[in-house]
């Protein structure tokens, strides 16, 4: 049998990586965790959280601060109840396949680490501790607020009550605390310690390339606000003819949005702050965004380039059945992993992409301009869509799309440019030139 390989390549069959949060509560496990979570999804690693704060709620779903005293025995048992009933989850999901599980929790206490990694490990489970270690209390309170205040423990108390009650919380986790390795005994352990946000980060005993890849995502991401702006190329003398790849210029019209494109975003920025401009080499992009002001930085990058499309480069789709009948099924039939003769997948576009998602979580607001299948990737990622069915969205010329970030998930809004273009979507056995998206394809 051939070996199992994940989305990067990388052999699975004997690697199982259990990801254990650390710290105390309000220091954005859970949001690490998510965000964990979502870009090996992306890359079509099976990774899934256990998040022990779900489990407790159902037996206790609105505890006060003191439930989580050590001197509170009944808190105690019910807690440590979670923990394992979340454990016992996971095991299971591992036996079932599972590859990266995460147990979002505050593994606060070193006896609660080592039950953790014994019982990983006499499972054959290689465990990787992430800790989060804040003391600015002015971000601490400003998470309380951002995200605390609206969770189900709190659901229907008032806001003031419910942050002291949350201080008090944390008050009472900081009295047996200890962060990861403080008195030089889990020395052995290996892990990733995230200090203020990333100003300061310590890694230790990293193992495999598996869990150096999630080490260094995660070094990566900020929590500054900020929003990425998503454009396809204005309409192209190919996206006139139904052509598909290619390196054609714009068409009039094209040349309209690359026109209006500035103002599109300056009024979608809400105020004058320059952008960073990432295009691809291909002319279409690059010429969309000529017309970006003078100091907005701009950078080509090759890994934006469409889909290679191998011999079909240039085809219609017509053209493309005609020639080669049996790979024009075979990509309706799974087009995610179908591979142009020559050319490449959608799987393969991710995983090329990966250098532009780890750029993208360290930086700023940018702005890009790149094409139909591309965008689709990118929009899967942030969007947390199904890698089957994003290679089917509809994603339309002449709109740019704003995409914010937020603790738990990412905000979007779309702005017309009101400049007519043909479609380019097309549905399942179809060889139609331009087609009207059916409404389950609007992303
Ligand atoms: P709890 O133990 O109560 O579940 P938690 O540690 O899981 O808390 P989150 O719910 O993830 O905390 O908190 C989310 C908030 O933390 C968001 O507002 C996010 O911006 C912020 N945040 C994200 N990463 C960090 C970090 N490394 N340090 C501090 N705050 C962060
Ligand atoms: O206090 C934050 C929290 O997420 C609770 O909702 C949850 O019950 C607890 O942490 C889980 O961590 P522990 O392992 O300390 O019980």
């Amino acid at each position: 049998m051939a070996p199992r390989t994940n989305g990067i390549g990388v052999q699975v069959e004997d690697t199982k990586i259990c990801v254990v949060m650390v710290g105390l509560p309000a220091r954005g496990k859970s949001f690490i965790a998510q965000k964990a979570q979502r870009y090996l999804q992306w890359l079509s690693i099976d990774a899934q959280t256990f998040n022990v704060g779900n489990y407790r709620r159902t037996e206790a779903p609105h505890p006060s601060a003191d439930f989580f005293d050590l001197g509170n025995a009944e808190g105690e048992k019910r807690r440590r109840a979670a923990a394992e009933a979340a454990m016992h989850d996971m095991l299971d999901w591992f036996r079932n396949g599972g590859v990266i599980g995460i147990l979002d929790a505050t593994n606060s206490t070193k006896e609660r680490r080592k039950w953790v990694l014994d019982t990983c490990t006499k499972e054959g489970i290689e465990v990787l501790f992430v800790e989060s270690k804040c003391d600015d209390e002015a971000m601490i309170m400003a998470n309380i607020r951002d995200v605390k205040l609206t969770s189900p423990d709190y659901q229907g108390q008032d806001p003031e009550q419910a942050a002291q009650d949350f201080k008090n919380r944390i008050q009472n986790y900081e009295k047996v605390y200890k962060s990861l390795d403080e008195d030089g005994d889990e020395n052995d352990y290996t892990y990733l310690k995230i200090m203020d946000v990333g100003s300061q980060v310590i890694i230790n005993r990293i193992r495999d390339y598996l869990q150096s890849r999630v080490v260094y995502y995660l070094m990566n991401l900020h929590i500054r606000p900020r929003s990425v702006w998503l454009s396809r190329h204005g309409e192209s003398l190919y996206n006139l003819d139904g052509r598909i790849g290619g390196d054609a210029d714009l068409s009039p019209r094209g040349h309209q949005y690359a026109q209006k494109l500035p103002q599109l975003v300056r009024d979608s920025v809400g105020e004058d702050r320059p952008l960073t401009v990432w295009t691809s080499t291909l002319k279409r992009t690059i010429s969309t965004a000529r017309f970006l002001p003078e100091n907005y930085n701009q950078l080509q990058w090759k890994a934006l380039d469409e889909l290679d499309a191998g011999v079909c480069d240039g085809m219609t789709y017509q053209e493309i059945k005609d020639v080669y009948p049996e790979d024009f099924v075979q990509r309706d039939e799974d087009k995610y992993n179908y591979r142009y003769r020559g050319g490449e997948s959608y799987r393969d576009v991710v995983i090329r992409l990966e250098p532009i998602i780890m750029e993208l979580e360290r930086s700023e607001d940018i702005i890009i301009v790149t094409h139909q299948a591309i965008l689709r990737c990118i929009y899967a990622y942030f969007m947390k869509k199904d890698q089957s069915k994003s290679p089917w969205m509809n994603v339309p010329l002449h709109t740019l799309i704003k995409l914010t970030p937020r603790a738990y998930g990412t905000d979007e809004e779309r702005f017309s440019a009101d400049i007519p273009a043909v479609s380019t979507w097309r549905g399942k056995g179809s060889t139609a030139k331009h087609e009207n998206p059916t409404p389950g394809a609007n992303i």
